[in-house]
């Protein structure tokens, strides 16, 4: 009976080294697949995270208060062009749709098929070549085949400078609105 109880008791503390010893690689397992895990997804993170450079041209700020009444100039954001119109009075009006007082800033992008409208001085229009598209210098459809305005670009406005790319109150107003498509 005694050696019986003796085997019994020697299996038994056999058997809790083997769990033991499992449950520690199990934990040593899990602990290392756990660092590997979290490696990985910190190099994910490293290869997704833009490059300084690329989050500088992320914003573009332009001090608009260089652009002479009547006159456009084109700024380049994110690899598009952005017109800044300084409207005079004899052409279209638009509080709703003005960045500030009397400029106009819109995407330089046909909301047809994404041809780049030329600007005509003379008409005080934007006018598309691709199929005839035309716009106010509000940016607004005026006519042919575009769908919608000249997008506005999310913008903030800083005394006489703008920063494309940033949403400032002025921008969250004019979306709320429906007005920036
Ligand atoms: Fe401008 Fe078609 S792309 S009118």
């Amino acid at each position: 009976m005694i050696i019986i109880n003796k085997n019994l008791t020697g299996g038994k503390v056999m058997a809790d080294e083997k769990m033991s010893r499992r449950d520690f690689l199990l934990y040593a397992m899990g602990g290392w697949a756990a660092v590997g895990v979290g490696g990985v997804l910190y190099a994910m993170y490293k290869t997704w995270e833009p490059l300084p450079e690329v989050k500088a041209q992320a914003t573009v700020s332009f001090d608009i208060s260089t652009v002479q009444p009547g006159e456009l100039k084109v700024v380049s954001w994110r690899g598009k062009p952005v017109f800044v119109l300084r409207r005079t009075p004899d052409m279209t009006q638009c509080k709703d749709r003005s960045v500030k007082d009397e400029y106009t800033v819109v995407m330089g992008i046909c909301t047809h098929l994404g041809c780049i409208p030329n600007w005509e001085a003379d008409k005080k229009i934007w006018h598309c070549p691709c199929h005839g598209g035309e716009y106010d210098a509000c940016g607004k459809n005026i006519f042919g085949p575009p769908p919608r305005p000249l997008d506005v670009p999310p913008f903030k406005i800083q005394g006489s400078t703008i920063v494309l790319g940033e949403e400032g109150p002025e921008y969250k107003q004019m979306k709320e609105k429906g007005l920036t498509t």
